[in-house]
């Protein structure tokens, strides 16, 4: 531990509140295992994975071989009963796990660290845990969208106020509005499908970072691991975090698509809007204020976002300037992709609650569907149908439409068939048919468009491909 007799000039200046002197300081700025503690279970899986394959080798003998095996299994159970005396002094968990090791077995352990450093170990060990998440990850997203399903083919016919520029635009439907997200998680996952794709290959024996003299099977070891073939230059093997930056890019498009959905909630809820009820099991009260239903879940996922980008960024930012090959700023890769993956778990948990128990106002939905004149295009569209009028005139007969609606007050659907054959004399009874929102998004059939039988095959389309998955 530190000596904290040592102060050295450059301390006597600037180290005065430290206990130690620069050996504590070293130590404190030095040491990873606060965070890499996460990585044991991926450290002792390919610890495991590398003695095997030297016994394969010849390079270790098959007794030490199975002392070490032995003796690693054991540092596991440790670990994972709680009882393992994690040091700082020994800075990481590789040398925790190492150390420990010898303890239990001896010499032999010393063994383990032939053909290898901690450069290739650590890559190892992180690109495993990333596989992990990204695992982990998409299956939250499956659980996901499967709440959006339910929710979207509910909600198939329930019509809404879609909106541009936060401005009432055209009915839509709310199952329609939740498809949309079906899709860009359907997307997230596919993203994370490509990263990992990409990171599944093996750093393993690629040693400090030139390979090693070694006659070792890397080959062996990534299959024993899951990966899909060593990687094949050893200075890279040691030294891109492409993956975890690709993990984390996916991420924060995710967090952003999740942040929208977030927003909406906060929009929706509000007594101004009051589209949407959240359970109370997603709300919280004020403590003044009595009436109120906060919707600090969504709150809290739409800042979450705002982390995991800064993750991202954190971690580019890191890499940015580094020549090859390894650099111990690299331990600093951990801390934003662990708080990535832990802050996405918790907003992907708390957005698939919210959605999959939220009440949905259709009475209230389909008033405002209504509001600010949404049918005005289907008038206009009615007029290059039936009047084959060019669309431009038909854009501007229905603009009188609304401003004369908007002079009296009332909605286009309340115009005398005088009144609009005033503006335009070639409007029939029929005209007015087109003007309520059920049949405004009734009539959206196109390919992908909010018409309710759509929108139900694209909830039926959505659930055939996840079952595909399951296959
Ligand atoms: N704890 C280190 C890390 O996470 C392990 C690699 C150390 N390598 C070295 N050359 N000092 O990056």
């Amino acid at each position: 531990m530190s000596d904290t007799s040592k102060t050295s000039a450059a301390s006597a200046m600037w180290g005065g509140r430290f206990e130690g002197g620069p050996a504590a300081i070293m130590q404190r700025i030095n040491a990873s295992i606060d965070f890499d503690k996460r990585l044991y279970a991926q450290d002792i899986r390919g610890s495991k994975a590398h003695c095997r394959m030297l016994v394969r080798q010849s390079i270790l003998t098959p007794e030490d071989g199975e002392a070490i095996i032995a003796g690693l299994d054991k540092v596991l159970a440790e670990i994972e009963a709680g009882d393992f005396p994690f040091s700082m002094a020994l800075e990481d968990i590789h040398m925790n796990v190492e150390s420990r090791l010898a303890e239990l077995i001896g010499e032999a352990a010393g063994r383990l660290h032939t053909a290898r450093s901690r450069n290739d170990q650590v890559a190892t060990d992180f690109r495993l845990w990333v596989r992990d998440a990204i695992d982990g990850m998409d299956r939250a997203l499956k659980g996901l969208t499967e709440v959006l399903l339910r929710r979207a083919d509910e909600h198939a016919a329930t019509v809404m106020p879609g909106f541009t520029h936060l401005q009432a635009a055209q009915p839509v439907t709310f199952g329609h509005h939740l498809m949309a997200y079906v899709e860009m998680v359907g997307r997230d996952r596919s993203r994370l499908a490509d990263a990992r794709e990409r990171l599944n290959e093996c750093p393993l024996g690629s040693a400090a970072l030139a390979g090693t003299s070694f006659p070792i099977d890397r080959h062996a070891t990534a299959a024993e691991l899951g990966f899909e073939r060593p990687m094949r230059n050893s200075l890279d093997g040691v030294s891109d975090r492409d993956f975890a930056l690709e993990f984390m890019s996916a991420c924060a498009i995710c967090a952003v698509h999740l942040s929208r959905l977030a927003e909406e909630l906060v929009i929706w809820t509000s007594a101004q809007f009051r589209f949407v009820r959240l359970s109370d099991a997603f709300t919280t009260g004020s403590s003044i204020m009595p009436q109120k239903r906060n919707p600090d879940a969504a709150e809290l996922v739409r800042a979450k976002t705002g982390r995991v980008i800064g993750d991202l960024n954190a971690l580019l930012i890191v890499m940015k300037g580094l020549p090859l090959a390894y650099s111990k700023d690299m331990q600093d890769d951990k801390e934003p992709v662990f708080e990535a993956a832990d802050t996405m778990e918790l907003a992907i948990a708390a957005m698939t609650g919210m959605v999959g128990d939220m009440t949905v106002n259709a009475e209230v939905l389909k008033v405002a569907a209504g509001a600010g004149f949404t049918t005005a295009t289907d008038i206009a569209d009615w007029c290059v149908r039936a009047l084959r009028m060019p669309f431009r005139r038909a854009h501007h007969v229905a603009g009188s439409l609304v401003k004369l609606a908007e002079d009296k007050g009332i909605g286009l659907e309340d115009l005398s068939l005088a009144e609009m054959q005033a503006v335009e004399p070639g409007i029939t009874e029929a005209a007015r048919a087109v003007l309520g929102v059920d049949s405004s998004v009734a009539s959206r059939v196109s390919f992908g468009g909010t018409a309710p039988e759509r929108v139900r095959e694209a909830v039926a389309a959505a659930r055939a491909a996840l079952s595909r998955e399951e296959a």
